[in-house]
């Protein structure tokens, strides 16, 4: 397989390692997206801030790297943080690691730019260990979230507690190089995972939203947590006078946290505000726990699709950005009703595509009880050699099974996972957005997304739909 053969409308990394998104702004005119990075191999290493820009968020224009680990407060790597605009600059929030004796420090730092050019301040770190006013573990205080209210400039990072639960830590300050210690925003005491990385906060519809990625996690089923590393988010009140937020118990879970996706590959997702008003969040598209890049790649790290976020009924839901809905209107369509009395339908040349298939609920169960077999509609895709994925939605179980263990770099233990989707009022709409190397499922209209990648090993993908049993449903596919 050509090491060329990248995913078409997802930003993938030009060459070596990437992870989390960083800086994730809009600034002079254009979208800009930094990331975690490691240029000379397809593994973490010290840290750098690679960078791409974008005019629609779909197509990326790689840049020079931003920052390398190359200062005193630094040489460790430059891990995670965001931007903002200020006075015509573009400005740089992110964790210096550095040695203290024998053991990796972390602290804030501030790097100052126009879109090409960053540099450092001489009086990093500004936001120093001793800094924080409670008891924690200087080694891990990371993943600075900077915004601004009024004249006041807030910045959230998180501290791992002496108990080694995370926290999120409040600090303000009037000029961005000198920090003040507010508050312990929220924390965990086991309840929400172990240490927590890379927090987030924007106002939404009127709500005060915290976006985290708690690490440790316990699986949970009533309260949707998985095991290990999770992506959730908080609503509730920040009072900015008080240095508070009281997190509201989530009408999807129950709980004071929900999961934003419950694929195997999403983590430390960043949002930004388009100039346009829209919260745009994007995540990394892969898991800690699954590294599946194939021995052949000289690259390693995808982003998920950029997606809005809106609240419907207190619920938050994610769409594909409009960019992107207009970007397909230019692909090949077809629509009708596949009913499984054809043997199977299949479709070649099928590496980017969208395909929402609709069901008609309550129905579709009763009618598959009665012929008595299993109610399972697959989608199959395939290399038309020996390799393939497939997502199955089992409708006595209303459960998806995404599987990747028919590939050679399944990720292992990862390799599959299936999830329980709530229980729709009438019609069940399922949507897949595939991209070459994964396939993001956004269930009536994006309520819960379903995000997982593969490595096949062949450039071509052949597409096939199957039912066990007789049923009727109606789908539209477009294809790049
Ligand atoms: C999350 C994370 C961050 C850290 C970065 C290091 O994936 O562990 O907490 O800043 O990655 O690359």
């Amino acid at each position: 397989m050509s090491n060329n053969f990248k995913p078409v409308f997802h930003f993938s990394c030009p060459i070596g390692w990437m992870n989390d998104p960083n800086g994730f702004s809009f600034f002079d005119n254009s979208f800009h997206l930094f990331y975690q990075h490691y240029p000379k191999d397809t593994k973490w290493g010290p840290m750098h801030w690679g960078h791409a820009t974008s005019k629609n968020l779909l197509n990326w224009q790689n840049e020079k790297i931003a920052l390398y680990p190359d200062s005193p407060f630094d040489n460790e790597g430059c891990f995670s943080g965001t931007a903002i605009e200020e006075n015509g600059k573009h400005i740089l929030i992110y964790t210096g690691v550095s040695k203290e004796g024998d053991v990796n420090i972390q602290q804030q730092c501030i790097a100052i730019g126009d879109g090409k050019n960053y540099s450092k301040l001489s009086s990093n770190p500004v936001i120093k260990s001793s800094d924080v006013k409670v008891d924690f573990c200087k080694t891990d205080f990371r993943d600075p979230k900077i915004w601004k209210e009024g004249e006041i400039y807030f910045c959230i990072a998180v501290i791992k507690k002496p108990d080694d639960n995370g926290a999120i830590a409040l600090f303000s300050s009037t000029d961005l190089r000198n920090w003040q210690f507010k508050n312990i925003l929220c924390e965990t005491n086991g309840e929400l995972g172990g240490m927590w990385e890379c927090p987030d906060y924007f106002k939404l519809d009127g709500k005060g939203v915290i976006i985290l990625s708690p690490q440790n996690v316990r699986k949970d089923l009533q309260k949707r947590l998985k095991q290990g590393n999770n992506s959730v988010y908080m609503t509730g009140n920040f009072d900015k006078l008080n240095y508070t937020f009281t997190p509201d118990l989530r009408p999807e879970n129950n709980f004071k946290a929900c999961q934003i996706d419950d694929g195997i590959d999403f983590y430390a997702p960043q949002t930004m505000e388009s100039p346009d008003g829209r919260r745009i969040m994007i995540g990394w598209m892969q898991a800690w726990e699954s590294y599946i890049t194939p021995k052949n790649h000289n690259w390693s790290g995808m982003m998920t699709l950029p997606r809005e976020l809106f609240f419907v009924e207190n619920c938050l839901y994610q769409r594909p950005v409009r960019e992107y809905e207009s970007m397909i209107k230019e692909w090949k369509k077809q629509e009708g009703i596949f009913t499984s009395d054809k043997s199977s339908f299949e479709l070649e040349n099928c590496a980017q595509f969208d395909l929402t298939i609709e069901l008609d609920f309550v129905n579709s169960v009763a009618q598959a009880t009665k012929q008595g077999k299993n109610p399972v509609i697959s989608l199959t895709l395939s290399d038309g050699k020996k390799d393939s994925v497939a997502l199955s939605y089992n409708q006595s179980e209303n459960s998806l099974t995404f599987d990747r263990s028919n590939t050679i770099d399944n990720g292992g233990a990862c390799n599959n996972r299936t999830i329980k989707l709530p229980e729709p009022k009438d019609k069940l709409k399922l949507r897949f957005i595939a991209d070459t190397y994964s396939i993001e499922t956004f269930i009536n209209d994006g309520i819960i997304v379903f995000t997982n990648a593969f490595f096949l090993t062949e450039d071509t993908r052949k597409l096939c739909i199957k039912s066990e049993v007789k049923t009727n449903v109606k789908y539209k596919i477009v294809i790049k």
